[in-house]
This record gives C-alpha cells, sequence and structure tokens, in this order.
C-alpha cells in the first residue's frame, strides 16, 4: 500500500468525516441516515454507489481523526477498491497517517495463506502540497519506524532470541548509518555484568548486550541514552510463570524493539542530537545451570542483589546495562524502556505507560510528548517508605519488594540504585509492560505488538533545543 500526497482528489472512494452536524449538511444525508448510518465516533458506512466512505467522529482532535482512520482503513482494505481518498490539512495530516499505517498493520509472515487486500494506493488529498510536505514525512518516518518495532515484537521466540537480535541490529546500523557494537558471553563476563549474565544463564542462546549510536553530522543538541529491556522470553525462570501468564512473553523484548525503532526513525529524520542505544538481549529459561531464588549476585557496579524471585528478572539485566551506559556515555538524557511490571497495568490500566524519575519537569516535558505524539502516559510516583521495601537481609538489595503492593514503583526504585547521583535528574524509566503489547484492537493499535514508546520518544527527541 502506498501512500501519497496530492492537491486533487483521484481514486475510487473519498473517505469522508462527518460529526452529528456535518452529516445533516451532506448530499447523501438522506441514505446516510436510511443505512443507519449517525456519525458516532468510529462508525463507518459505504455507499458504494458514490464512492463515499462515511466516518463518523465526535470532533476534529486527533485523538478521533487517528482513531476513525484505523477504522476506515479496515474497512477499505477488505472492500474490493483499489484506491481511496483522504482530506487533510496540517493540523490532522499526522493523526490520518497514524490511522492508515498503524491502524492498518498486519503482521503475517507465520500465515501460510495471508488475505491479500485490493488496496494500493492511498491519496491524502490537502490542496497545497508544499504546506504539509515536511509533516507528512515525518509522520511516515515515525509511523514506519513504529511498525518496524511491532514486526520485532511479534516475532516469535524462536526466531528472535539474543542472537537473531543482535544480527538484526547490525542490519539496521548497517542501513541507517549508525555504528554497532555488539558484546557476547565473554565481553559481559569482562565487563563483570554478573547480575545479566545470571538471568540468561539457563538458556540455550548467549546473551547479547547491544549498542548502537548515532551522530548527527551537525553538532549534536544534546546527547541521550536509551536502554532498553530485551528478554526474548520470559518463562520467569525457576520461579515459572504459570501456563497462561506464559503466553505473549515474547513481547517481553519491546522495550529493546521500542529503542530500535526510535534509532530508526531518528536517523531517518536526521536529528540533529546524537543518541546511543543499549539493549539487553536475554532470554529467561529453566534448567539445571539456572540461577536461582536464594543466590546473591554482583552486579557490575558492585552492589550486590539478593535473587528472591527469578521472574523480576527484568532489573537484574537492566541494573548491568544501566551501569555499563552510563561508564561509556556521558548523558544530557538516560530513558530506559521495559515491559517490567504487572502492576504497572494493575496501576495505570494497559494502556498507558507509567513513567518514573526525580525530576518533575523532564516527566512533565515526556507527558507533553507522549500527548502530541498520541501515546498515553501516565506519571508513578517514588517514595521513601516505598524504597525500604527493597532491603535484603543478606545483600545490599533485594530483587523484589517485601510488599505485595506499590511494585511499578518498587521496580522503578530498584533501578535508581544504579542510577549515579549526577544522573539523577537525567534519568527516567518507562514501564511499558501493558502499553508494549494488545490482545484486542485500541486506538490505532492492533493485535499484537504495538510500539509503544516510539513515537512518544521520537517526538521528545525533534522538540529537543
Ligand atoms: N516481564 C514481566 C512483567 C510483565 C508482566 C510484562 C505481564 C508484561 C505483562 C516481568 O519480568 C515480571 O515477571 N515481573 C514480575 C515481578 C514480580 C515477580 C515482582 C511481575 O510483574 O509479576
Ligand atoms: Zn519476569
Ligand atoms: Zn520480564
Amino acid at each position: 500500500m502506498k501512500i501519497d500526497l496530492v492537491n486533487d482528489i483521484k481514486s475510487d472512494i473519498k473517505v469522508e468525516f462527518l460529526d452529528v452536524k456535518s452529516l445533516k449538511k451532506h448530499k447523501q444525508y438522506k441514505t446516510l441516515q436510511r443505512a443507519g448510518f449517525s456519525a458516532d465516533q468510529d462508525s463507518v458506512c459505504f455507499l458504494h454507489e458514490t464512492g463515499i466512505l462515511a466516518c463518523g467522529i465526535e470532533s476534529n482532535s486527533n485523538d478521533d481523526i487517528r482513531s476513525v482512520c484505523s477504522v476506515a482503513i479496515k474497512t477499505l482494505k477488505a472492500s474490493s477498491n483499489n484506491s481511496a481518498c483522504f482530506n487533510v490539512d496540517k493540523t490532522n495530516i499526522q493523526a490520518v497517517v497514524e490511522g492508515i499505517v498503524l491502524g492498518g498493520y498486519e503482521y503475517n509472515i507465520y500465515k501460510s495463506k495471508p488475505k491479500k487486500s485490493k488496496l494500493k494506493n492511498i491519496y491524502l488529498a490537502c490542496g497545497n502540497i508544499a504546506k504539509v510536505q515536511s509533516t507528512f514525512e515525518e509522520a511516515i518516518i515515525i509511523a514506519d519506524a513504529t511498525c518496524f518495532t511491532r514486526d520485532i515484537v511479534n516475532t516469535i521466540p524462536e526466531d528472535l532470541n539474543p542472537p537473531t537480535f543482535a544480527d538484526l541490529a547490525k542490519k539496521l546500523a548497517k542501513s541507517n548509518g549508525l555504528a554497532c557494537e555488539i558484546l557476547g558471553e565473554k565481553e559481559l563476563r569482562k565487563e563483570k555484568m554478573e547480575s545479566m549474565l545470571a538471568v540468561g544463564r539457563a538458556s540455550r542462546h548467549d546473551s547479547k548486550l547491544i549498542h548502537l549510536t548515532y551522530k548527527p553530522k551537525q553538532k549534536a543538541k544534546k546527547v541521550i541514552s536509551l536502554i532498553g529491556k530485551g528478554l526474548t522470553y520470559d518463562s520467569g525462570g525457576l520461579s515459572l510463570k504459570p501456563g497462561t501468564s506464559m503466553v505473549t512473553m515474547k513481547m517481553d523484548k519491546a522495550g529493546g524493539c521500542a529503542v530500535l525503532g526510535i534509532m530508526k526513525a531518528i536517523s531517518e529524520l536526521k536529528l540533529d542530537v546524537e543518541v546511543h542505544a543499549f539493549v539487553g538481549a536475554v532470554e529467561n529459561m529453566i534448567g539445571g545451570d539456572a540461577y536461582k531464588p536464594d543466590d546473591v549476585l554482583v552486579s557490575r557496579s558492585g552492589t550486590t542483589i539478593e535473587v528472591r524471585n527469578t521472574d523480576a528478572e527484568g532489573r537484574l539485566v537492566l541494573c548491568d546495562v544501566l551501569d555499563y551506559a552510563q561508564d561509556k556515555v556521558k548523558a544530557d538524557y538516560m530513558f530506559d524502556f521495559a515491559t517490567l511490571t504487572g502492576a504497572c497495568m494493575v496501576a495505570l490500566g494497559q494502556y498507558t505507560t507509567g513513567v518514573m524519575g526525580h525530576s518533575s519537569k523532564l516527566k512533565h516535558e515526556v507527558l507533553r510528548s507522549a500527548t502530541a505524539s498520541g501515546e498515553l502516559a501516565g506519571t508513578l510516583p517514588f517514595n521513601r517508605h516505598l524504597k525500604k521495601l527493597l532491603k535484603s537481609g543478606i545483600a545490599d538489595v533485594s530483587n523484589i519488594s517485601s510488599k505485595p503492593y506499590g511494585g511499578a514503583i518498587t521496580a522503578g526504585l530498584f533501578l535508581d540504585r544504579f542510577i549515579r547521583e549526577e544522573n539523577k535528574d537525567k534519568w527516567l524509566h518507562f514501564d511499558i509492560a501493558g502499553s508494549a503489547y494488545t490482545d484486542s484492537p485500541w486506538d490505532c493499535n492492533v493485535y499484537g505488538g504495538t510500539g509503544a514508546g516510539v513515537r512518544m520518544i521520537s517526538n521528545f527527541l525533534q522538540n529537543i533545543k
């Protein structure tokens, strides 16, 4: 499916956005009314004779436009038309592109007979191409990068394991002009990343640390480190997950996938910021050599960690990667992305990314980027009482809280122990456990990986002064 910006309409189908008011003035009002269309948000009505696809909206807000475009594109793909045209302007073109590209996304590579759509061309008619061209191109780059992230998240653990994850990063680096360094287990041992290594010990795949670098041609305005949890499978380890909770745990690499998607977006947008991506790619399995509850791990920073639950493995990988990243890069911002806790979903619902950190200003700025980019994010507050719950009787810190509440925050506070004093206000932790994956469509998300984080952080990086 190709999307082109055009001056005027030339297609089989014209897509029209209608609210209750504009519906009443529509030429086809009677016909639409007879078909039962009353312009409810996300309702669509196909008038095949006149070549109109009427799309109901509550308002002209980007959220409503993006949402209905996601429904419209599915309807169009299921029809037998070759082309369709949407009217756009500078204010809504980003939402329309997101609705079409993200709402129309399908992941079919494991289907032996995928359905083929006849829809080949989408035209966005805008009157004056020059006025919207750059917004259009940026929106396409970010939406495509989001789909790239979704593709990796959706890939099964047999195909996407730590070594193949590293290969994929190398491929991205090559095509997008990024520097790429991969650390295997030998190098990780040299780096004393024993916490990360312990998590991957029972896997038949070697753990990998991926480091990608994007440097702009011009002088960088800021330096940013992005750190991703890349658990290519989380069985829970010896603290084994129950069967039903294990299904979907291929998505536990979504933080790492988001980080790669952001690297793809910013290198194609050619932003003038320097960005480093660090992904800890590990598989958490069981076996005779698995790490155990009761083990004490010595992390790269020297902090000792009592393992009380091998299913709280993401933080054990991230603490070493965060420490490594702080040694390698003196960053102005340091963001980590992780499907870290089921508790984050309990706290915020499954649609919202949990944002944690010390700087209110920085949290506020990323929440603004989330809204502007069509993602949902909310903050979860740290406090010293929750911090105490990570105390261990035998080591410096326990990998789980001693109490059952506030699990998303205590996980964030665990990571906080590995953030150096000078970086406290530069760091934010994004828990994407709920937002990274969905089993039913919502907004412009479809079954599977959503690409959470890519649009939000691309927007944040676009707006860096
Ligand atoms: N990967 C999971 C968190 C998760 C759960 C992500 C559901 C997406 C959907 C993580 O490694 C985990 O298992 N966390 C435990 C922590 C607990 C043992 C303290 C959890 O959330 O139950
Ligand atoms: Zn786990
Ligand atoms: Zn996990």
